[in-house]
Order: C-alpha cells, then sequence, then structure tokens
C-alpha cells in the first residue's frame, strides 16, 4: 500500500505536521482534541466514523456519587471536579454550536426494595457521608411522595441532589462540530499503526494509506485503545470491553411526570437505573457483561433490565420500547481512567473511562490539553495517570 504523508503545515522536507493527533473520534477523541485545539494546537482526529462509539449507547448519568463504590475512592475527587464543571461546559458547548447538551440539574433517588437492599444502600450511605458527602435518607413514603409512580416495595431511599445527567448523543454531535468550528482536521479512516522513530511515538497510518506526522499521539479509541499496531511492549494500555445492554422507551407528556429524575437500585445484586430526559425519553440500564466484542442485543439481557425495573416503577411495562442496544464500556484493571503519558515519549492515552466517560469529559478535555500544552498531567487527574501500569514509571518528557 503506498503511503500519504498528511501534515497540517508542510514544510521543507515534510515539515512538521499535527501537534497533536487523537486516534479515535467518539466522546473523549472529540472533547481531548477540542480542547487541544482551544490551546492553539494544530489537531486532528483519525477515526473512520467520528462521532460513534459508546456515548451513542450511554445513559449520560453525572454519578459521582451513586458511581461511588468501596474500593474505588480514588475515584471521587476528579469526579466531583469534573462534574462541578459540567454546567460551564455545557454552557460552553450551546453557545460554540447551538446544540443543547441535555444537561438537567435533576438529581437522583438511589432507592431499596427488601432488606438487603436497605443494608446495602446504608453502606452506601455511610461510605458517602465518609468522604463528606451530603445524602439524605428517606422513606419509603418519602421516596414516592418525590416519585409517584415508585412502587409501593420501594422501602427507603438516598435523595442525592448533586448526580445529574446530559444526553451523551446530544453531547457527541455538539463535540463534533465544536471541533470542526475549532479547526480539528477530521481524517475520517481508522488508525492501523503507530509509528515511533528513535524513541518517540511519532504518528500514525491510517487504513487508507495516509501517514499522519505528529508531535503528540493520543489514543482515544475507547476499548479498542489497545489494538493499534506498532505500540512497543512496554506501553501498557490495559482496557477491556464490558458489554452494557440499555434500552430506551417513550413516557407520556403527562403532567406530573412519569419521572423527574434519575432513579437507580440494585436489584437482586444487579444494577438498575432509569434516567428521564425532558423530551420523553426514558432510559433504562444496564447490564455488565464480560463478553468480549460481543454487542448482541440478547432476550435475557432485555427481560432481566425490564423484570428488575418493573420491580421498581411498575407502570413502566406500558410504556412504548423505542430501542434496545449493545455497547462496550471502556475498562481499565481498576476501573479508572488510564490519561496522559505513556512510557514512550510522544504517545499518551484517553481512554478506560468504564461507567463514567460522560462525567469525566469536562476533566479529561482540560486535563489533556493541559499536558499537551506543558508536558504535565495537572494535579486534579494524577490518580488517573496511565503510566500506572506500565513497567516502567519513570517520568519521561512528554
Ligand atoms: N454509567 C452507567 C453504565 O455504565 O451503565
Amino acid at each position: 500500500m503506498s503511503t500519504r504523508v498528511s501534515t497540517a503545515e508542510d514544510g521543507p522536507g515534510g515539515g512538521t505536521a499535527y501537534d497533536a493527533v487523537v486516534v479515535g473520534g467518539g466522546l473523549i477523541g472529540l472533547v481531548t482534541a477540542w480542547r487541544a485545539a482551544g490551546r492553539g494546537l494544530r489537531t486532528a482526529v483519525a477515526d473512520p466514523r467520528p462521532g460513534g462509539g459508546a456515548a451513542l449507547v450511554a445513559a449520560g448519568m453525572l454519578a459521582a456519587v451513586t458511581e461511588l463504590h468501596h474500593g474505588e475512592e480514588r475515584l471521587l475527587e476528579p469526579a466531583l471536579a469534573s462534574a462541578a464543571r459540567w454546567p460551564d461546559f455545557a454552557a460552553e458547548l450551546a453557545e460554540v454550536t447551538g446544540t443543547d447538551v441535555g444537561h438537567r440539574s435533576c438529581g437522583t433517588l438511589q432507592v431499596a426494595l427488601d432488606a438487603d437492599d436497605r443494608a446495602q444502600l446504608r453502606e452506601s450511605q455511610l461510605l458517602q457521608e465518609r468522604h463528606g458527602l451530603g445524602t439524605r435518607w428517606l422513606t419509603g413514603r418519602e421516596c414516592r411522595r418525590l416519585e409517584p409512580m415508585l412502587a409501593p416495595g420501594v422501602r427507603g431511599g438516598l435523595r442525592v441532589d448533586g448526580d445529574h445527567q446530559a444526553d451523551p448523543r446530544r453531547l457527541v454531535a455538539a463535540l463534533l462540530t465544536a471541533c470542526e468550528r475549532a479547526g480539528v482536521t477530521l481524517h475520517r479512516s481508522a488508525a492501523v499503526r503507530l509509528t515511533v522513530a528513535g524513541d518517540r511515538a511519532t504518528g500514525v497510518v491510517l487504513a487508507d494509506g495516509t501517514r499522519l506526522v505528529a508531535e503528540r499521539t493520543v489514543l482515544a479509541g475507547g476499548s479498542r485503545s489497545g489494538e493499534l499496531a506498532g505500540v512497543p511492549p512496554g506501553v501498557a494500555v490495559p482496557v477491556r470491553p464490558v458489554k452494557g445492554q440499555i434500552l430506551r422507551l417513550r413516557m407520556p407528556r403527562a403532567r406530573p411526570p412519569f419521572l423527574s429524575r434519575t432513579v437507580r437500585a440494585v436489584v437482586r445484586g444487579e444494577q438498575v437505573y432509569l434516567v428521564p430526559r425532558v423530551s420523553g425519553e426514558l432510559v433504562l440500564g444496564a447490564t455488565v457483561e464480560e463478553r468480549g466484542w460481543d454487542t448482541e442485543v440478547t432476550a435475557g439481557g432485555v427481560y432481566g433490565l425490564l423484570r428488575d425495573a418493573h420491580e421498581l416503577l411498575p407502570g413502566l411495562t406500558e410504556l412504548p420500547l423505542v430501542e434496545a442496544r449493545a455497547g462496550l464500556r471502556p475498562v481499565s484493571p481498576d476501573n479508572a481512567p488510564l490519561l496522559g503519558p505513556t512510557a514512550l515519549p510522544g504517545l499518551l492515552l484517553a481512554t478506560g473511562h468504564g461507567r463514567n466517560g460522560v462525567l469525566l469529559a469536562p476533566l479529561t478535555g482540560d486535563a489533556l490539553a493541559d499536558t499537551l500544552t506543558t508536558g504535565e498531567l495537572p494535579g486534579e487527574a494524577r490518580p488517573f495517570a496511565a503510566r500506572r501500569f506500565s513497567r516502567d514509571h519513570r517520568e519521561v518528557p512528554v
């Protein structure tokens, strides 16, 4: 295959190319590219279908508190920092693109159906309190006062007023427009190989033969981030796909609304959540399955989601079922993202966001833009340093 060299600024002998090439045009790749271009970097994105990826399936919960789990406490601070950035982030995107990304300060209600769920929820409350998070315990009756469609069997719940939502599909569309307006070059072809010269990454070769030369290459390919050929063995990209099946239903236009805030619960050990949008869409998710690259929607997956959600909101089975889909979360060994420099100078990661990609998008964009311009991952993103899984942890130049 012949190779063309595509450069943003062709100088003599091929010249410098891009300051940054981002491999992957999903949510994380686009937010990285947008923020990088905003810092004046000549930026390109390589993706055959930019604007796709896991975000098209995601529910969009901004759940810094209700996704806090034992053993994952280091996620909390950056998650709260990113949540705090969301209102300005959404407003900026609306101003730049004219798209409302569906950021809605609706809060979340975490409910319990039986004594076991209740004990587990009390544990969550203790964990939240230990971290200074203000949540409030409600009786079953108080839960139903907030959300009258909840089942009589709901025995109590936690009111979490800081966990909100955004619409990931609108978000990705807005970011694509924002990238175009910021001058990001979109190469609609897959990156197939990293190029390395000496001990430095120098860009990528695309499936159509084009070679993109770049000072820095950011791997932001979601669960496929580990698949790029040419990445040296000492550079760890430990990300795997974790399947999630998710449903979309349509709520009636009614007052009071069918559901006014996100409701979530653990039913028979499985997490279930319901995210109501202003548009009338009700997102019901999601399975968590270790099934490699399988994205099949299964009868069992749909049945389990509807069965569990029906226990929370019996009226739900009357609603039209609009969509059933499966996506792949990009998950790292410790469930936290992989951000910033790797053991190979010139190669950075922005992947591994697992269940929290939408929440962490503002922080990720800022952190990667900082790293690309200053050479260092900012302090707030350090818990996510990509090099934590590399054999060689030494600082290397970015
Ligand atoms: N963020 C929720 C999920 O991954 O299902």
